[in-house]
């Protein structure tokens, strides 16, 4: 190393330090030039410095003060251009504490769960209580002690899966009747809403697993007109106190007489008015008390069951049922309160 060769290097880099500090556009790469000029490890005068030992001895002044001059200049560069870079940078986002919050949805009841809570709503107005019982039942409950003679073709519209054992599922929750008659002594007044299960195909009106709810009054003395009085009363309390309804005839082995009711509702459809069957019901059968262990000579009663999706389907003119069964988010959300 001679001290030419020094003092070419000591030119060369500062030549190069302005152009590549000039150069920096943001603090990173900035840190980058100063690395590369004046870095402890790599940097280019530092490389150069350490040269300074294999010089002459009398150059070595000359060249340190050189070598000095161009450090004290580039760390002035340096200075400069971090200072403008840093007062460039933006400034930390400004949080507006006044914003109002996102609001979140929290969920809400299904509308047919809302039409049983409805239901049930009016009926407790009138004495009745809640009754619940399994949807995993015995064929007896189900079927026998509500007098479906053994291979009645009432049973046709109620085949299910049946469980290891003996079990069933549930057809209809007419079996709570049962259940409620044997566990508390009449006057009895309660609804049952629960589960129930056929095999149905999944299509527009039938679902393999649905909701039902029972009604179930047993006292001394009642009669078709205390069933015809609380479920007309029952209508007019849902859909509305000038609502038409009508009762029909209809079969089921545990009521005699048995009827069908219709009420006469806008579907929203573009059809207009029309009657829709909203459930069926009876007078309890007698064979029914007796397999329950209460006395029919002693106490009557009526009973209904209605399907409450069907109920909400009227209610917000619904035409597949489907849609109750999707969780969509969209379509649920409507009913939020
Ligand atoms: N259990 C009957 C059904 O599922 C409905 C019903 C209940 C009819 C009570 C009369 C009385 O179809």
């Amino acid at each position: 190393m001679t001290l030419d060769e020094f003092k070419d290097g000591c030119r060369s880099l500062a030549g190069d330090g302005p152009a590549l500090i000039g150069g920096a556009a943001d603090l990173d790469a900035w840190a980058e030039a100063r690395n590369t000029l004046v870095g402890r490890g790599q940097g280019r005068l530092t490389a150069l410095m350490a040269t300074l030992g294999a010089l002459p001895h009398e150059a070595r002044r000359e060249a340190g003060q050189l070598a000095n001059a161009v450090k004290v200049e580039l760390e002035r560069l340096l200075e400069e251009k971090r200072s403008s870079l840093s007062a460039a940078a933006p400034a930390a986002p400004v949080l507006d504490r006044t914003m109002p919050a996102r609001e979140s949805w929290r969920g809400s009841l299904h509308p047919v769960s809302l039409v049983v809570d409805e239901i049930c709503g009016i009926f407790r107005e009138l004495g009745f209580t809640v009754a619940l019982g399994p949807e995993a039942e015995t064929a007896w409950y189900n079927f026998g002690a509500l007098n479906f003679p053994a291979d009645h073709p009432a049973m046709e519209l109620h085949d299910t899966l049946y469980l290891e054992g003996g079990g069933l599922l549930r057809t209809h929750t007419s079996p709570v009747q049962v259940r409620t008659l044997q566990q508390y002594p009449p006057p009895i007044r309660v609804l049952a809403p629960g589960n129930v299960y056929r095999r149905d195909f999944f299509d527009s009106t039938h679902s393999p697993v649905f909701a039902q709810i029972e009604g179930l009054a047993i006292d001394e003395g009642i009669s078709f007109a205390d069933l015809k009085a609380t479920l007309t009363h029952f209508a007019h309390r849902f859909y509305g106190s000038t609502r038409r309804t009508r009762f029909g005839p209809s079969y089921f082995p545990f009521t005699e007489p048995s009827a069908e009711m219709h009420v006469e509702v806008d579907l929203g459809d573009g059809r207009g008015l029309r009657w829709i069957e909203i459930m069926g019901c009876g007078l309890v059968h007698p064979a029914v008390l007796e397999a329950a262990g209460v006395d029919g000579e002693k106490y009557t009663g009526w009973a209904f069951g209605m399907g409450p999706a069907r109920i909400a389907q009227s209610r917000h003119g619904i035409s597949d049922c489907r849609i109750l069964f999707d969780s969509d988010v969209r379509f649920l959300r409507q009913f939020a309160r």
